[in-house]
Formats: structure tokens, sequence, C-alpha cells
């Protein structure tokens, strides 16, 4: 019997959100290989709907817009009732090869109106600046660009990625953010310095209420902790890993021990790694909600049952040492 979803709403909104959601990323069928297929896209975001899953994440970047079309194709009329979070702020050169961050107002209301007519909507549920960049625009300038397309109807909800702590926290004070998205994983910990303690600030009794939702993304770390890799991968130059040092010597070999904890567990639990990877960032103090790209229907199967695991605490004491050998 399939494993019923688990929702969980966004401080401060409406938001009602599956812990786990689906990312477009690999779906623009750009810089992730020569193996995506359309039929393939629109099987895993078939089976994403069928499993509960009720939020996509993605980007006009992603594949220069391909990954809104393949989404809304597979979405149809449904694409009304999920939560599509997109971003906002990145700008390409004349030749379409260079993405930069972009935020100054006059590009947030055109990049933002470009995205309506690609994802064929009245409103975009969640709009999140890309990357931070101050270098033209003061942050102050970008958020009142969002804060007033929010006012004109145009998007219900407006977040930040790839913050750190400092210009997040200035940011929650300028303007009524209601997302951080951010890197997450066994293997990547930097929301643990600083950010986290913007998002849930620890009171003498605890942690207080959380601030604003966090959507942990990569928390596979591009695949590498679904046991697949025995060996380091050889990608083709298509494949934007055939330059990440993990699935390369020796930070291969150091996260290796991790992976076949995970297969063990995994075993002795009956749930596939990838599933492990993605409940313990679900499980993070200050985590709302985790994001896991996928390219066909058999990965999403295996990412949802990630809601199985999570009120299941020891799990985590089993793996804590191979986590933290990890750590950079
Ligand atoms: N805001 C930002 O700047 C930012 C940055 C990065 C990502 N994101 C968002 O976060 C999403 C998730 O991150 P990500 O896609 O980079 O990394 P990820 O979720 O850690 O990994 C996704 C990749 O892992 C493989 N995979 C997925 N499920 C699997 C399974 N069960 N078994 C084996 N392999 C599996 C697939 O690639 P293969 O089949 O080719 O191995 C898939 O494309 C993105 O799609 C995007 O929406 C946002």
């Amino acid at each position: 019997m399939a494993t019923a979803m688990k929702y969980r709403t966004l401080p401060g909104t409406d938001l009602q959100l599956s812990a786990v959601g689906f990312g477009c990323w690999a779906i623009g069928e750009r810089w992730w290989g020569d193996d995506v297929r359309e039929e393939d896209s629109l099987a895993a975001v078939q089976t994403a709907l069928e499993r509960g899953i009720n939020w996509f994440d993605t980007a006009p970047l992603y594949g220069h817009g391909r990954a809104d079309e393949v989404l809304v194709k597979a979405l149809g009329a449904k694409r009304h009732d999920v939560v599509i979070a997109t971003k906002v702020g990145v700008r390409w050169d004349n030749e379409g090869m260079h993405a930069q961050s972009h935020l100054d107002p006059e590009w947030i209301v055109t990049d933002t109106e470009a995205s309506l007519r690609r994802l064929r909507l009245d409103v975009i549920p969640l709009l999140q600046v890309h990357w931070p960049c101050e270098r033209d625009t003061p942050l102050e300038a970008s958020l009142e660009a969002l804060t007033r397309l929010q006012e004109q109807g145009k998007i219900r909800y407006f977040g930040l990625c790839n913050y750190d702590a400092q210009s997040l926290a200035r940011a929650l004070e300028l303007a009524p953010v209601a997302s951080l998205q951010t890197p997450y994983s066994m293997i990547r910990r930097e929301f643990e310095n600083g950010l986290r303690d913007v998002v849930a600030p620890r009171g003498a009794d605890g942690p207080a209420a959380q601030r604003v939702g966090v959507l942990a993304y990569e928390p596979l770390a591009r695949g590498l902790l679904s046991g697949k890799f025995r060996a380091p991968p050889r990608f083709p130059d298509t494949d934007l890993r055939a330059r990440d040092h993990r699935f390369q010597e020796p930070a291969f070999s150091r996260i290796r021990p991790l992976v076949r904890a995970l297969e063990l567990v995994g075993q002795r639990v009956d749930v596939p790694p990838a599933a492990l990877a993605i409940a313990w960032v679900c499980t993070r103090p200050g985590v709302s909600v985790a994001i896991a790209g996928a390219k066909r229907p058999a990965q999403v199967e295996q990412n949802v049952r990630a809601v199985e695991l999570l009120s299941r605490h020891r799990l985590w004491e089993a793996l804590a040492p191979h986590v933290d050998a990890c750590r950079p």
C-alpha cells in the first residue's frame, strides 16, 4: 500500500506543502546528461501527483524555460491546484551562455511576467529570488518590487534562495519573506552554521517559533546518496556532475561509508537509501520541507517513501557517526 503523504504549513502562510516536493531542474533537459526524456519527465510528474506531492520547484533558468513547459504539459489543468514555486532574477547574456543575477525592480517584473505566461498561470503561488545579488540594486528595492507584485495579485508569496544568515536576517526585517530555499543534505550542512539560528532562533527554553519556512534543496547530493554509484561515475560533459568534486576521488571514497550505512539501515527498515537521505533532511530542526529532483517515476516512488520515516528518530542515532564523519 502506498504511504500517505504528510503536509507541513509554511509559517505565516496558508501554503500546505508535501514534506517531499518535486524539483524540476533535471526535467529542463540541460545540465543533467543525455538521458532526460520528455515521456519519462511527464510520467515522473504524474507519479508525484499520485503520491501526494503538491508542490513543484522550477525556475526560468532550468533548460531556459523548458522545465516550465514540461511541467505545464504534465500538470495540465491541475497546475491551478498545486503550488508551483518558481524563481526570479537571473538574466542570460546575449548568447544564452552565462546567467547572472539581476535584481533591479524592472527586471523582476519582466521576468515574473514571462514566468506567468510560460506557466500559464494568473498568479504564481511562490516566487523566489534565485540568487542574492546586491551589486547594482539594494536589497530594499528588490523586496519592494516583490511586495508590489504581491499587492497586484501577480504572486501570492515570495521567498529567497541561497541567502546567507546576515542577508536573510536583514530581509526578514524589511519584508514579509515567506521562505528560504537553501542546500542541505547529510554531506552539505552549511545551513547549520548561522542560517538555522536566523530561521529558528534559540531561546533559553529551546527554539522559538520558526520565523520563515525552509525548503531544503539537493537532499540526495545530486543522486550520490541514493547508493547507485559503487565507484566514481563518469558523466558526459553535458552533466554538471562531471565537474562536481563529490563524484570524484578523494571525496567519493570519503562519502562511501555513509552511503554504505544508508544501504544497511535501509535494508533493515525496508526503504531505499534515497528515502533515508531525504527523511534525514526533513527531520532536521529548522527544515520545513525538502525538494528532491527526479527524472523518472521509479525515482519519485523511492523518494516519497521518506515520509514513512519522519517519526523514526532512533534511525538517525545509528547514522549520526557516519554523517558526522563526512563534515568537511
Ligand atoms: N535555488 C537553487 O539555487 C537550487 C539549486 C539546486 C537545486 N534546486 C532545486 O532543488 C531540486 C533538487 O536538487 P537537485 O535536483 O539538484 O539534487 P537532488 O535532488 O539531490 O538529486 C536529484 C537527482 O538525483 C537522481 N535521483 C533522484 N532520485 C533518485 C533515486 N531515488 N535513486 C537514484 N537516483 C535518484 C536524479 O538524477 P540521475 O538519475 O541522473 O542520477 C535526479 O535528477 C532541483 O531540481 C531544483 O528544483 C534549487
